[in-house]
């Protein structure tokens, strides 16, 4: 059971300390924070696991805005998280870059949360299988990958997949690559037991109920249960 907080574009250097004093998780559960790329190193001072929310393919080179694995490693970071959709949305990323980011992350020996998920436009024609496939295709197995499943809908929406939809999303995925499969898309206290017993629901991916280290740590004891 892995249970990841994105924090997105939120929490400077103090207020990553202050939440790495605050937050105090169940043992049992795989507990990983992905802070903005400034206070990575005050995350993982903190004693916390730490992910980055991207990371580039290139061991270095002219690519303005980005960031190499090895600049990663030497702050402690034992991850990224490529492909999310809010960098396909709003930044042009694509499955190919995605899955270049994926493989070189992996083969230098970060772990991956590599996300997928259909716009509710997608899945209101049906397209969901269809996108869910493409995406998943562009990745290769690897022991340190992991997907998370986010519907476009229910991202900072407070509209949360059903645990039918995920269930079925997550065995769809997993028929097509053998990882384990993170649910993610306004997970909150209250729904997390719930989505996190689904037999095919491996952990979850959490954006805004993660910055608050009390609902961030009920959220880890709902996966402790499942
Ligand atoms: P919310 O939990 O805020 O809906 O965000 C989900 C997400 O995008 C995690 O990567």
């Amino acid at each position: 059971m892995l249970i990841a907080g994105n924090w997105k574009m939120f929490k400077a250097q103090a207020e990553t300390r202050a939440f790495g004093a605050a937050f105090s998780p169940p043992a049992g559960v795989d507990v990983v924070v992905c802070p903005p790329f400034t206070s990575l190193a005050a995350a993982a001072e903190s004693g916390l696991t730490v992910y980055a929310q991207n990371v580039h393919w290139a061991e270095e080179g002219a690519y303005t805005g980005e960031i190499s694995i090895a600049m990663l490693k030497e702050l402690g970071v034992a991850g990224a998280i490529v492909g999310h959709s809010e960098r396909r949305q709003y930044f042009g990323e694509t499955d190919e870059g995605t899955a270049r980011r994926a493989a070189a992350a992996l083969a230098a020996g970060l772990r991956v949360i590599a996300c997928v998920g259909e716009l509710e436009a997608e899945r209101e024609a049906g397209e969901t299988e269809a996108v869910l496939r493409r995406q998943v295709s562009a990745l290769d197995l690897h022991p340190g990958l992991v997907v998370a499943y986010e519907p476009v809908w229910a991202i900072g929406t407070g509209k949360t997949a059903t645990p039918e939809i995920a269930q079925h999303a997550h065995a769809f995925i997993k028929s097509l690559l053998d990882v384990p499969v993170l649910y993610g898309g306004s997970v909150k206290p209250d729904n997390a037991a719930e989505l996190l017993a689904q037999p095919a629901v491996d952990g979850a991916l959490v954006g805004g109920a993660s910055l608050d280290p009390d609902s961030f740590a009920a959220i880890c004891r709902a996966g402790l249960l499942s």
